[in-house]
């Protein structure tokens, strides 16, 4: 995962690092309380942009508010997009709570099976079936204690990569790693939720997709993604697990950014603009109000499932898959 931004004095400065920091997560220690439990910092979400609200008054009564269009494609539901930021593409639960508990599933336990790389690979080299190992605390598994009132057992695992493997040492592709092809239901589903963004005729071709888990307290600092050599094809974003914010600025980090909440199921597609603008993740929701994960928790509701159910109360995990049109020539 990339860390937040390299800090010197002028990214505190700028807008996105302003927002960026407006929306963290933030403990408030409370002196006065004999236990100090700290408490997180309340925080004013009433700028932050809602597609699922979007999305149910649209339903009721055909309203949009301005600024927002909603596009006729082939899905289940609409799709958005914002007027001003063209190539961005909202998809509102794309993904029904049996496919979310798959991607979960699978984000856990088979994506991060090797020769797919994970931030492990650097410090363990491969390790097989990581999941299960931590589910059975043997390997890898950190206590970890948030401001001291979590003190739930984490999986630490940041992020894999599928496909073409993306070597986060040199921030590049390197297709001289070993990989598997990207699991076919994902190509489908990518390629189906890419289409809006294709150009008339053209077919979105994933090669590679990074995973990102995001754990309470965790954020994705603003960044570009610019390792992949067409930036016309769409990078196609799913959510998954506890609700966050994400952050669309401009092409300078000087430009205020848009805050909208992702929740599980939901997928951006970031194409052709989109994809010269900063972007980010501030924070994740992991409080029972916030992460709006009761439909997966019910789903996730067997024995056999409760490593899952675990898991995902106090995490997100994006998986964002991408077509390089590698020019093989590094
Ligand atoms: C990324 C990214 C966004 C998200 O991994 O490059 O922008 O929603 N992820 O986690
Ligand atoms: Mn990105």
């Amino acid at each position: 995962m990339y860390g937040s931004d390299s800090v010197n004095d002028d990214s505190e400065r700028t807008a996105f690092r302003k927002t960026e920091k407006k929306y963290k997560l933030y403990y408030d220690s409370n002196s006065r309380s004999s236990k100090k439990k700290k408490q997180p910092r309340p925080v004013d979400l009433s700028e932050v942009i809602d597609f699922k609200s979007i999305l149910e008054s649209f339903a009721r009564d055909g309203d949009l508010p301005t600024g927002v269009s909603k596009l006729d494609y082939h899905f289940d539901g609409p799709l958005f997009c914002l007027d001003d930021w063209p190539g961005f593409y909202f998809i509102p639960a794309a993904l029904n709570i049996e496919e979310q508990c798959r991607w979960i599933k699978e984000s856990l336990v088979s994506f991060p099976q090797p020769p797919n790389r994970t931030n492990h690979n650097a410090h363990y080299g491969a390790i097989h079936d990581l999941f299960n190992a931590a589910k059975n605390r043997q390997v890898l598994v950190k206590e970890e204690i948030i401001s001291g009132e979590d003190n739930s057992i984490a999986v630490d695992l940041r992020w894999s990569t599928l496909g073409l493997q993306f070597d986060w040492s040199k921030r590049s592709y390197n297709v001289s790693l070993p990989h598997n092809k990207i699991p076919d239901a994902l190509c489908q589903l990518a390629k189906k939720m890419a289409a809006p963004a294709m150009a008339v005729g053209e077919e979105f071709q994933p090669e590679a997709a990074i995973v990102n888990y995001f754990g309470s307290g965790d954020m994705l600092g603003g960044h570009l993604d610019d390792m992949e050599a067409d930036w016309s094809k769409p990078i196609v974003s799913m959510s998954l697990g506890c609700k966050a914010i994400f952050l669309l600025g401009g092409k300078s980090r000087n430009d205020e950014p848009l805050a909208m909440f992702l929740r599980s199921g939901d997928i951006v597609l970031m194409s052709g603009e989109a994809r010269e603008r900063f972007h980010g993740v501030p924070r994740i929701f992991t409080d029972t109000e916030n992460a709006e994960i009761v439909s997966l928790e019910k789903q996730f509701s067997d024995e056999d499932d409760i490593c899952y159910l675990e898991y995902i109360k106090t995490s997100r995990i994006n998986i964002n898959i991408r077509v390089l049109l590698f020019s093989l020539k590094n």
